[in-house]
């Protein structure tokens, strides 16, 4: 079998992708016409001419404002369809999803808008398209620890639509430690929440040293107790994280394309994924927010078999860490792979 067909056609599971990173810009256009929401972007064709990033702050500005278009229970849930549709038709089985609350709460919509709709067309997806999924609930690392703590609280009538906590956005100046309250109230009675958490996604830069960068992903085990890692890229600087990684067998949810447009990594042909397999890493490939990277999780699949020329047996084993590195029990895992 040509390893490009069976990019496509062999069975997946996402875990990192941002439901709000879904949004094409013609969806949040019609949202917005709908609504009557004033975006800052004239046309379609210049939403699209601004997904030239420098960094991963210019992403988020852009990806912030977009999501303004979205008011209603009903928004939520075309959002969340046309991703599982998308998904499905690259097979995609399951996905485990997250969701910015307070991106949302923030601009005065009730957190039971957001999840309601999502999870509505999450129970469709697994009636009409015999896919599954897992919720993840982020907090964002620019707000404040009291904000997050607000915001699980207000997930409480809503716990049993969510699996795990989750950070996300700005990296640079927002350490673990600001977070390690929220995390110890999600993982414990009555929420009972799996933790994990974005970190080492970027490079050093100014004051963010590679030992700034190192020492963050250490308090991300160690202070926040994550079970998986999302990016994580940047572990390659350290052979003890490696070792750490490898031998516990902490999943890292990697995203090529992603890396390349917010530039982690300069091009396709140099991300460092088989590197990471090589070292022992277990390490999935995921498409992060596929309406701003270029390509839904198959299409990062192919991408990356591509350009690092990878065959059937590195396919299979990124296919198969996608499994071992979700939520599913055991023996679910194994019926599915
Ligand atoms: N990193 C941080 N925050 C995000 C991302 C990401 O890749 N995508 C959406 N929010
Ligand atoms: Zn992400």
């Amino acid at each position: 079998q040509h390893v490009l067909d069976f990019c496509r056609d062999v069975p997946k599971s996402e875990m990192h992708l941002h439901i709000e990173g879904t949004l094409e810009p013609e969806l949040v256009f019609e949202l917005a016409k709908r609504n009557g929401v004033a975006t800052h972007l004239p046309t379609v064709e210049d939403m699209k001419r601004a997904l030239d990033f420098k960094n991963l702050q210019q992403f988020l500005d852009l990806y912030y404002a977009a999501c303004s278009c979205l008011l209603h229970e009903q928004d939520f849930f075309d959002m969340t369809w046309a991703y599982c549709v998308k998904a499905s038709s690259q097979n995609v089985r399951h996905a485990e999803i997250f969701f910015d609350p307070q991106t949302h709460t923030e601009r005065g919509v009730a957190f039971s808008v957001v999840i309601t709709g999502i999870s509505r067309a999450l129970e469709q997806a697994k009636r009409e398209l015999g896919m599954t999924s897992a919720l993840i609930m982020c907090f964002l690392k620019h707000l404040s620890g009291d904000d997050s703590i607000r915001t699980l609280e207000e997930s409480l009538p809503f716990k049993d639509h969510i699996t795990a906590v989750g950070l996300d956005s700005t990296e640079i100046g927002n350490p673990p430690s600001k977070f390690k309250a929220v995390y110890d109230l999600a993982r414990a009675e009555p929420y009972n929440y799996r933790c994990v958490s974005h970190c080492g996604e970027e490079g050093p830069r100014g004051d963010y040293t590679e030992e700034t960068i190192i020492g963050d992903m250490w308090k991300t085990l160690e202070l926040l107790k994550v079970e998986r890692i999302d990016h994580g890229i940047q572990s390659l600087r350290s052979p003890e994280l490696i070792k750490h990684l490898s031998e516990k067998r902490i999943p890292l949810t990697v995203c090529p394309f992603s890396n390349v447009r917010l530039r982690a990594v300069d091009k396709l042909e140099d991300h460092p994924l088989k590197k990471m397999m090589d070292s022992g890493l277990l390490v999935s490939i995921n498409s992060d927010d596929p309406a701003y990277f270029g390509g839904y999780c198959g299409d990062n699949y192919l991408g990356v078999a591509l350009a690092l020329q990878l065959g059937l047996a590195d396919m299979a084993e990124l296919a198969a860490n996608s499994w071992e590195s979700s939520f599913l029990p055991a023996v679910a895992k194994g019926a599915r792979i």
